[in-house]
């Protein structure tokens, strides 16, 4: 369950400016609704909500159980909307020290040599009983064609073939991609690998709940049943009563015409800081068009507030912040009492650190608002798969809405390709 507290953020707005912003998320979230609006042929993320596919969710729940019987490493090979989900998702929910069964390694999104020859000595290293690693992969590329993926692909499935042979690497790699088309496909029909196809209709930063996220989520030992439906009843409850996203939409969009223009999305839980990796580029890459959107940058705090606070405590005033925090931490670690006491700590002895974790969270809420900053709160009612999967389609809903309101088309990313235009051209292509 997830709730909202908006209160540190109307204090900067006036009644005028809310209720003239409802209306236009009203409008927003009525266009997505009507299949009316920019992009419209990209709405795939909530018809798998609306009609849940089981046997696809059993299908990936077979193949992750085997990779989680057969395999030490599980490489997730994919940029972008074809990763930070299934990323985000793992950190918040699986223990990266002890919870894992499966190492869980990424590859793809970058192009450093140096990662990918490091990650291959890894992986080519022996077990301590002198056995080889048993590496399982999953490349992952809606296009087919991007070619950071494409290439570290081509690295590590030569390293399997090396390693494995041709006929055992075929039973190791996993792809998904769409239905048809890209280079991917052809190397899959040559090859034999198992597929699984991301919607047509779905984008690659709104697919956490296709395929693309849920085969390496359920790899990693994610309940992906508890996950996926925790977005569908928050999907059918949005439906129903949309307030609590179109109030989240609605101030985003007022503080944004107010002249804020960079959303910190904040926590203190360092297992969501996946999650603000992923929120980043869900509203980043949504929104950054035709000159306009909120720039969304992702603080880890404690950390952040000892390095980025001070900017936004007292930088130029055009910040604004999203919290996301937690209300039952998984864990309650107590302060333990020091018979010395040289720190002059032994006032917080007894105390959980989530206590002094929220009077943290508090404290900086009360700085941050002193000092020009207005602040929306998210609040977990605890990190599970249901909560997660909650908050997912929270966010790609009120992002959705949101990008309307600024009458832009959410589900596209022409800037991307500049980058990939230029560089084509300086390789020689
Ligand atoms: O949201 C998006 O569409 C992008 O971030 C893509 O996910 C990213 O560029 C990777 O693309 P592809 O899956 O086609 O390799």
């Amino acid at each position: 369950m997830i709730s909202l507290n908006l209160q540190e953020a109307l204090l900067y707005l006036n009644a005028e400016e809310v209720s003239e912003s409802q209306l236009v998320s009203a409008e927003s979230f009525n266009k997505l609704k009507q299949k009316t609006g920019k992009g419209s042929e990209w709405l795939g993320w909530r018809t798998i909500l609306e009609n849940p596919n089981d046997a696809l969710l059993e299908n990936i729940e077979r193949l992750a159980h085997h990779i989680r019987q057969e395999a030490d490493i599980f490489i997730v090979c994919g940029i972008g909307g074809s990763y930070l989900g299934a990323k985000a998702v793992i950190d918040a929910l699986i223990d990266h020290r002890t919870g894992k069964k499966v190492e869980i390694h990424y590859a793809g999104h970058n192009m450093s040599g140096t990662y990918l020859t490091r990650l291959i000595n890894y992986i080519s290293q022996p077990k301590a009983d002198g056995s080889k690693k048993s590496v399982f992969l999953n490349v992952i590329s809606k296009s087919g064609t991007t070619i950071e993926p494409a290439l570290s692909f081509r690295v590590l499935r030569n390293w399997m073939i090396s390693c494995y042979g041709e006929e055992e690497t075929t039973q190791r790699i996993s792809c998904t991609t769409s239905a048809k088309g890209g280079a991917l496909n052809k190397i899959i029909d040559a090859n034999n690998y198992k597929k699984f196809v991301v919607p047509d209709d779905v984008g690659g930063r709104f697919s956490v709940l296709t395929p693309v996220g849920l085969l390496p989520i359920s790899v990693a030992g994610v309940d992906i049943k508890s996950l996926y439906y925790g977005a569908v009843s928050a999907f059918q409850a949005f439906e129903k009563n949309p307030a609590k996203v179109l109030n989240y939409a609605s101030i985003r969009y007022a503080l944004y015409n107010k002249g804020f223009k960079i959303d910190i999305i904040a926590s203190f839980e360092s297992e969501l800081s996946g999650i603000g990796g992923w929120l980043q580029q869900l509203l980043g890459e949504s929104e950054g068009k035709s000159k306009k959107g909120l720039y969304p940058a992702v603080h880890s705090y404690s950390t952040d507030l000892h390095s980025l606070g001070q900017m936004v405590q007292d930088g130029e005033r055009t910040i604004m912040e999203t919290f996301i925090t937690v209300k039952n931490p998984a864990v309650n670690l107590t302060v333990p009492s020091d018979y010395d006491d040289f720190e002059g700590l032994n006032f917080v002895a007894g105390k959980t650190f989530h206590e002094i974790n929220t009077m943290a969270f508090l404290g900086t809420k009360e700085a941050h608002v002193e000092g020009g900053v207005p602040i929306l709160t998210i609040e977990l009612n605890k990190i599970d798969a249901e909560t997660i999967g909650e908050l997912l389609y929270f966010f790609e809903l009120a992002c959705a809405i949101y990008v309307y309101n600024l009458n832009t088309n959410p589900f596209d990313q022409p800037g991307v390709e500049g980058y990939k235009k230029a560089m084509y051209r300086l390789l020689g292509k």
